[in-house]
């Protein structure tokens, strides 16, 4: 089994299931994709459960997710889970998208049904799940910094603790001018919630995290060797919790801070874990694959 498919192994079953004993019909689709960790744990999951199927990779080109999306229904898919770039692009080739995706602005998860192709949201409640795990906490009534607000992932996890009535949002984000229509968007939906937008050369940004709950890295930053922390050490201090959704590395600058200030914290992994088991479950509704997912990530 290659390691990652194309649209070109989209074609038929023949050509996608050539020497294997069992037919791929679950997938995650991305650019690139060679390092999701999907895989291990969804496999995983269909192999305890006994459903004689693969989950593979399949990379997919900007703009040919609607194809991706035509292709796999046609040849039987279940679903497929979607991560970047495709996460919005996707909405497009749904015919329904869950409300709450459609809130976050993102779908992540799409459903072949007979004859509806369903999608939805598995990021934000995996977000809300992971940190009960973590830190044994609600989202209600906390104050919250999300760090990487314009991204992809930081707009759809702002949206989720908007909608789980935090007290107040901060979004911090490099590139402030992206966070105009988001900080709109979800002064509208949640009404009560104080919501500012601020970029990490402001002055008052320290005061801001300083006078919040919990800090919450979406961004990319972090990820590669050498990176700095996205925050300096004045923005953290002992009390306060500081989650990071980079899953990659077991402690990110950002946490080695947040250890040496004594703050609480955790990387993204039960994010991860969550996100894919709430996926599979979408798949296959009677399921618990939480703790056979947990134990394929090792
Ligand atoms: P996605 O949409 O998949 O989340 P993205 O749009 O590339 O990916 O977003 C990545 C996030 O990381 C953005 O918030 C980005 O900030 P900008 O909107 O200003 O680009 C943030 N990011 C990436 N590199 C950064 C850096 N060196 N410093 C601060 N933020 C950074």
């Amino acid at each position: 089994m290659p390691d990652v498919y194309t649209l070109n192994d989209l074609v038929s079953r023949e050509v996608l299931d050539a020497g294997e004993a069992k037919p791929a019909r679950l997938a995650v689709i991305g650019c690139p994709i060679a390092h999701s960790a999907s895989p291990g744990m969804q496999q995983a999951a269909l192999d305890a459960a006994g459903i004689a199927a693969r989950y593979v990779r399949i990379e997919v080109a900007p703009g040919r997710v609607g194809e991706a999306c035509e292709r796999m229904r046609a040849l039987g898919f279940i679903g497929c889970n979607v991560t970047v770039p495709h996460k919005l692009a996707v909405m497009a080739a749904c015919d329904e998208v869950e409300a709450a995706a459609m809130t976050l602005g993102a779908v992540n998860t799409v459903s072949f049904e007979a004859t509806l192709t369903r999608g939805f949201n598995t990021d934000g409640p995996g977000f809300v799940s992971a940190l009960a795990d973590e830190f044994g906490i609600a989202l209600a009534k906390l104050k919250v910094v999300i760090l990487g607000a314009g991204g992809g992932a930081g707009q759809a996890l702002a949206a989720q603790c908007a909608m789980q009535g935090v007290a107040r949002l901060v979004l911090v984000n490099r590139t402030v001018a992206k966070l105009g229509l988001l900080a709109s968007r979800l002064r509208a939906l949640a009404p009560g919630c104080e919501i500012q937008a601020r970029s990490f050369d402001d002055p008052a940004l320290a005061e801001t995290c300083l006078a919040s709950d919990l800090l919450v890295n979406t961004s990319t930053v972090g990820l590669l060797p050498g990176e700095p922390s996205i925050l300096p050490e004045s923005c953290l201090q002992a009390g306060q919790l500081v989650y990071d959704c980079i899953y990659q590395s077991a402690r990110t600058p950002l946490l080695e801070l947040a250890a040496a200030k004594g703050c609480r914290h955790a990387n993204g992994r039960a994010m991860l874990i969550h996100q894919g088991a709430l996926a599979f479950q979408h798949w296959f509704p009677q399921s618990a694959p939480l703790a056979v997912m947990r134990a394929a990530l090792g």
